[in-house]
């Protein structure tokens, strides 16, 4: 019956991780899938998440939930991306939804662009995270690239990058990151993020921001900035998020679309159709997580307590960078490694070609994807010596 059935080649990073998993050295190091780690190596539980945890009845009947999700985790979610006074809130032009992580936002408003803007394709900056290929690819989006990272300077090819935003058609759907870019970790300046606003306006185009590291660039509130910006501006957008990574909740599967709509006419048909696409795709939400984090953003003492929190893992994370940049700057006096501190979030794109890659790991234990991605959330004190030794041994 399923002999025609391909095999599934895996996924590149997921199966990376089987592989470091089942690797027996005591010395590996996973910097492939991002993971935030703490200092002593674990992926935590936050101590604001576990006083939320603690205070959900769990005898209470896991019933379920509606298409949407439930309605205080959906106020916090567009508190928590557009900020609690934001006029787009207010003036009830946002329609929201719980999605099952920043993956489902992004195939629940692909299905729901593709369903109504059917003429549409989609632009992507040139690299993006290979699932953005498979997820809206699969939503049936004829997909391009624009340009954005620059090989030779380890930065943005930003004027290629506008010029091109500036020739889209009428209704293009252009998927951007608005903080801690993955896979580069190179994000736009303000600067030029207005300007970036301002190309699309004139296109009319669709944005279609996925924020999965929200708070790891430079803030909670900094790094939506241009989300806020451009929903203060008063055009048609949507976002997904994430609480994946600020909440160390990866399996919970926490997150959220939102559609800012010009009126709350046009949010409320919005929110009916995204009702509509998950009640086709999965039917409806998953409960626990989203009691969670309900609770967390409802509680604004657990809110300060997690605004700490995820400060001092971005602070960590740079540190991190710093260490590493530092390092190999002396084992490798050569090389020009100071991208590391320039590049924000969880990710660093190192230039390392695939043979590097596979060097690294072969020889030395150490995980990358094979696009040099790397990680820079799964170093700390006791791996960053073997990593930027093992590093400077395969660079060229
Ligand atoms: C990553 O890029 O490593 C993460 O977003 C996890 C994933 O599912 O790929």
């Amino acid at each position: 019956m399923f002999e025609h059935v391909p095999r599934y080649a895996g996924d590149p990073i997921l199966s990376l991780v089987q592989t470091f998993l089942k690797d027996p050295r005591q010395n590996k190091v996973n910097l492939s899938i991002g993971f935030y780690y703490d200092a002593e190596g674990k992926v935590p539980v936050l101590d604001s998440v576990a006083q939320a945890r603690d205070r959900i009845d769990v005898s209470a009947p896991a019933v379920y939930l509606p298409m949407e999700g439930d309605a205080q985790y959906r106020k916090a979610v567009q508190e928590a991306v557009f900020g609690a006074d934001h006029p787009a809130i207010a003036e009830g032009r946002i329609a929201t939804i719980h999605t099952l992580g920043g993956s489902g936002a992004l195939k629940v408003g692909g299905d729901f662009l593709k369903a109504h803007f059917p003429g549409s394709e989609l632009w992507i900056s040139d690299p993006t995270w290979e699932n953005h290929y498979n997820i809206l690819g699969g939503a049936g989006f004829e997909m391009h690239a624009f340009p954005y990272y620059d090989a030779a300077t380890n930065g943005l090819r930003f004027e290629e990058m506008l010029a091109a935003l500036r020739q889209l058609p009428e209704l293009g759907v252009v998927l951007l990151q608005p903080c801690c870019h993955n896979p580069t970790g190179i994000d736009p300046t303000r600067e030029q993020w207005a300007q970036i606003a301002d190309a699309l306006a004139e296109r009319n185009a669709i944005p279609f921001f996925d924020m999965a590291y929200q708070g790891f660039g430079d803030g909670l509130d900094e790094d939506a900035w241009i989300v806020r910006e451009m929903a203060r501006r008063g055009g048609a957008m949507l976002v997904g998020n994430s609480f994946s990574k600020s909440m160390s909740l990866y399996g919970e599967r926490v997150g959220g679309l939102s559609v800012v709509c010009p009126t709350p006419d046009e949010a409320a048909r919005v929110l009916g159709q995204l009702q509509a696409t998950v009640r086709k795709n999965y039917s409806s939400p998953a409960l626990f997580g989203s009691r969670v984090v309900g609770t967390l953003l409802n509680d604004p003492g657990l809110r300060a307590a997690w605004h700490g929190e995820v400060a001092q893992m971005r602070t960590r994370i740079n540190a991190m960078r710093r260490g590493l940049r530092d390092r190999l700057q002396a084992l490798r006096p050569d090389l020009d490694v100071d991208y590391f501190v320039t590049q924000r979030g969880m990710f660093s794109y190192t230039g390392l070609r695939p043979e590097q890659v596979d060097r690294l790991r072969d020889e030395f234990g150490v995980y990358l994807i094979q696009s040099g991605r790397m990680c820079v959330a799964g170093l700390f004190e006791a791996n960053l010596d073997a990593v930027a030794q093992a590093m400077a041994k395969v660079m060229d």
